[in-house]
């Protein structure tokens, strides 16, 4: 279960550490752009892209991007595939300096089209006791206890998890109702997965947190319906030389963040 968080962020950081090529920078700006990838709500994440990346937290950006993205209907499988085979093309040398092979794209989009549902799902979760979506909880749970999470902290705070320094959070954070019901909604769609993590998570956060019940306080947010395609509302994107590519990185790791 910690396998994919883990290098999903180290990728994010990596790639907020480096320079995007010009390429993969006009790649990802026109998938933000364009109507057919819409269901994404890329277009919240450009902000991220503008902000000062050593002191802004990316907490409102973030949360301002799920509340869109929850708010509209889900992207169909053809627009997944689309949208992994431009990437994929644009940013191939950046793909492989962090380790991801690109030579077997067909089962890339087969993965992250079974992943979607569930990840979709977990993203747009909500914490009824305080109307905010988890992750935007569980972020600022993160950010209190340790630094305010800019692009450049976040960075950092990585490098020091993957170099084996631990960082610790609170336990009101990691054992929330949230996370028990992320964990909840995993463990339905991927047994295999959290199988394994089963006992560890039920040593850190006790018996019941693995009982398969969604707590009654979080809600499932994420729309019910299917994008059909252009309803409007992408802009045309000129990004120049900012750092777009890092921004989305750490938008979509943030999500899988929430699995580890
Ligand atoms: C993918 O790239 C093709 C060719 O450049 C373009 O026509 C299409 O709109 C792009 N789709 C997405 C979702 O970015
Ligand atoms: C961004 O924030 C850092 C640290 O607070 C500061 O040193 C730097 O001057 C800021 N840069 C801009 C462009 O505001
Ligand atoms: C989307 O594709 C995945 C795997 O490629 C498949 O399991 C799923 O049923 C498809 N969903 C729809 C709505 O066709
Ligand atoms: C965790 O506990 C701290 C201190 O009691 C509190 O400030 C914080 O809001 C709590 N966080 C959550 C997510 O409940
Ligand atoms: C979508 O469907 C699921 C399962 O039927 C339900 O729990 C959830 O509340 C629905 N979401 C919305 C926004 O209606």
């Amino acid at each position: 279960m910690r396998f994919t968080p883990v290098i999903l962020i180290a990728g994010a950081g990596f790639a907020a550490a480096q320079t995007l090529s010009t390429q993969c920078e006009s790649g990802l700006a026109a998938i933000a752009g364009s109507s057919e990838a819409s269901c994404l709500n890329l277009n919240a994440l450009v902000s991220l892209a503008l902000s000062n990346s050593s002191s802004t937290s990316v907490i409102p950006t973030v949360n301002t991007w799920l509340t869109g993205l929850c708010s509209t209907g889900a992207c169909s499988n053809q627009t997944l595939s689309d949208v992994v085979t431009n990437i994929t093309t644009s940013c191939a040398t950046e793909l492989q300096s962090i380790g991801a092979s690109t030579s077997n794209t067909a089962a890339l989009i087969t993965a992250v089209q079974e992943a979607y549902p569930t990840v979709r799902q977990i993203a747009c979760l909500k914490d009824t006791s305080t109307s905010t979506l988890c992750l935007t909880e569980t972020l600022t749970g993160i950010q209190s206890a340790t630094t305010t999470l800019s692009l450049t902290n976040i960075v950092g705070l990585v490098t020091k998890v993957m170099s084996g320094q631990t960082v610790s959070i609170p336990q009101n954070v990691t054992c929330s109702d949230c996370s028990k019901a992320a964990y909840t909604v995993a463990a339905q769609s991927f047994p295999s997965l959290v199988g394994d993590a089963q006992s560890t998570v039920s040593g850190e956060c006790g018996a019941d947190f693995v009982n398969g019940q969604m707590p009654t306080d979080v809600q499932e947010t994420a729309s019910n319906t299917t994008s059909t395609s252009a309803t409007g509302g992408a802009s045309a994107l000129s990004v120049g030389s900012l750092n777009l590519g890092a921004a989305l990185l750490v938008g979509v790791s943030s999500v899988f963040a929430l699995l580890a």
